[in-house]
């Protein structure tokens, strides 16, 4: 299998490794950037878990290949609170919405919802629901999520 030389900005900061022609971008992100927050689940598009942002849009990163995120800006939740620890938008509102349980599909669903929020479209509540009907939470915790998609949406305070 051959390996490649790969650079990307990673959360701000220039990522520079080696990958194989067939490695993940979820992989390398985890293996070899030590991304941990880029959880896995099924490994074939479906759950949402994987989910993280490339030139701004939300991709699911075991549907990519590493060597395909060759210069391109990608971000993960580690980069999606302020350096001084503040958290998104996003963060916040799930958190003040109780809108997780055990944690696993978090952060794909930050992800996705803070790709539309930052996004130059303003999105409304049902685009931010239709984007977490992609997600799979394996603790049904639904409710919470639809009220934090009004609340980005600026439908409820
Ligand atoms: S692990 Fe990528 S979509 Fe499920
Ligand atoms: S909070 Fe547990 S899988 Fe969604």
């Amino acid at each position: 299998m051959s390996e490649h030389a790969i650079s990307f900005t990673l959360n701000g900061h220039l990522h520079e490794g080696r990958a194989e022609a067939r490695t993940s971008l979820a992989d390398h992100l985890r293996q070899a950037a030590g991304h941990c927050g880029v959880h896995l689940g099924c490994e074939h598009g479906a759950c949402g878990a994987c989910t993280v942002m490339v030139d701004g849009k939300a991709v699911r990163a075991c549907l990519m290949l590493a060597v395909q995120a060759q210069g391109c800006a990608v971000r993960t939740v580690e980069g999606l609170a302020a350096s001084d620890g503040t958290l998104h938008r996003v963060q916040q509102v799930l958190r003040e919405e109780h809108a997780l349980q055990c944690g696993f599909c978090t952060p794909g669903i930050a992800m996705t919802l803070a790709a539309l929020v930052e996004g130059e479209t303003r999105p409304d509540a049902q685009a931010l629901e239709q984007a977490i009907g992609g997600h799979l939470c394996r603790c049904t915790g639904y409710q919470g999520l639809r009220r934090a998609a009004h609340r980005l949406a600026g439908d409820a305070p």
